[in-house]
């Protein structure tokens, strides 16, 4: 039976009730509600959900690099203890590299193409760390290149030089150079084929346990954040409908009728074929959301209830369960 690894850990990322509207001429559109998610120092925790989930809202939520029609309406991020909203933008800017980092959705393409890589990393690094002689900062460039499985006369290559996969090991090297205690990683090897992606996921898997550093991996890819993470949280309209130990994700458990969908819809590899049973129906429009639980119109057990009420958050036996069915049974008597 999966158990508590976390129960002695620190925590890195603390959200608590969390929500982020964008502005529209008309309504505040909540992208992100009600969100609370912690992460512990060491730990992978997934955060998936279908495209428009709320997914990345969230995660430049946390690194407060939200854009300008974007407010958070309400809520709490600490990251290592400090809260990231009473920062001053001098304190964040160092916050945003010692403390906690972020690689992008596409940010292999972010690299700047006309500087080397030994330039980009080793300019990071003394912008971060002053009193760094440029040797100390070269040293820790070819450590960080050989990190990511770049041999080190890459160190020359200009971005075009190098492989979509190779540049997207470039920027989790750099994400990492600081030795944040938070990494987030939003669809970190969505662009690539699928053999780099397996690749870079073994590499991020090793880095990060012998740097020790915290991930939020975030992906639309179940299966892969499955594999990856070692608990993982569900997105649903903007909200964590359920989290849970990755290892329930297996046959047995009982899981939020979302997560059951996404379950069903890994493909399954029969003698004959592949079996693909999605989840039918589309997320909702957030502008026009479903009465009580957003997710009961694709539900093949929503009741009235779900059709009425909100779901309150239930702990379930692994984690949280935003979901009518997982209501407490009243304790049946003893005789
Ligand atoms: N600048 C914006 N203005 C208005 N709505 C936005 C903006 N950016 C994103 N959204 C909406 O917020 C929702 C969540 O988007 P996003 O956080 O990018 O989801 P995900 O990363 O899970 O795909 C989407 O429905 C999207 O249309
Ligand atoms: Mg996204």
């Amino acid at each position: 039976m999966p158990h508590n690894h976390n129960a002695l850990r620190r925590p890195v990322l603390e959200i608590e009730d969390l929500s982020v509207g964008y502005e529209t001429p008309n309504s505040l559109v909540h992208a992100v509600s009600d969100v609370n998610l912690t992460v512990h120092e060491q730990e992978i925790l997934g955060l998936v959900g279908e495209s428009g989930s709320g997914k990345s809202t969230l995660a430049f939520a946390v690194m407060r690099l939200l854009k300008g029609d974007a407010v958070v309406t309400k809520g709490r991020v600490r990251v290592a203890g400090q809260d990231v909203y009473a920062l001053t933008p001098a304190e964040l800017r160092s916050f945003r590299w010692k403390k906690m980092s972020m690689v992008f959705q596409s940010a292999m393409n972010a690299l700047n193409p006309v500087m080397t890589v030994e330039t980009q990393i080793v300019d990071t690094l003394l912008a971060h760390q002053p009193d760094w002689s440029r040797e100390r900062a070269l040293a820790r460039a070819r450590e960080l290149l050989e990190l990511v499985r770049i041999d080190a006369k890459h160190l020359k290559s200009y971005p075009h030089e190098l492989s979509g996969g190779m540049r997207q090991r470039v920027v989790i090297a750099i994400a990492i150079a600081l030795q944040p205690d938070l990494v987030i990683m939003d669809e970190p090897t969505t662009a690539l084929d699928v053999v780099v992606q397996r690749s870079i996921l073994d590499e991020i898997r090793e880095i990060q346990q012998r740097e020790k550093f915290a991930i939020l991996f975030i992906s639309h890819d179940f299966s892969l954040v499955a594999e990856l993470a070692s608990r993982v949280a569900i997105m649903y309209a903007g909200r964590i409908v359920e989290v849970t130990d990755s290892e329930t994700l297996a046959d047995g458990y009982r899981h939020h009728p979302y997560t059951e969908g996404l379950i069903r819809a890994i493909p399954h590899l029969t003698a004959e074929q592949v079996v693909i049973e999605g989840i039918p129906g589309n997320p909702p429009n957030l502008m026009e959301l479903p009465s009580g639980c957003a997710f009961h119109p694709r539900c093949p057990y929503a009741t009235e209830e779900c059709r009425q009420a909100r779901p309150p958050q239930y702990p379930s036996e692994h984690g949280l369960i935003e979901c009518h069915l997982f209501k407490p049974q009243r304790e049946a008597q003893h005789v």
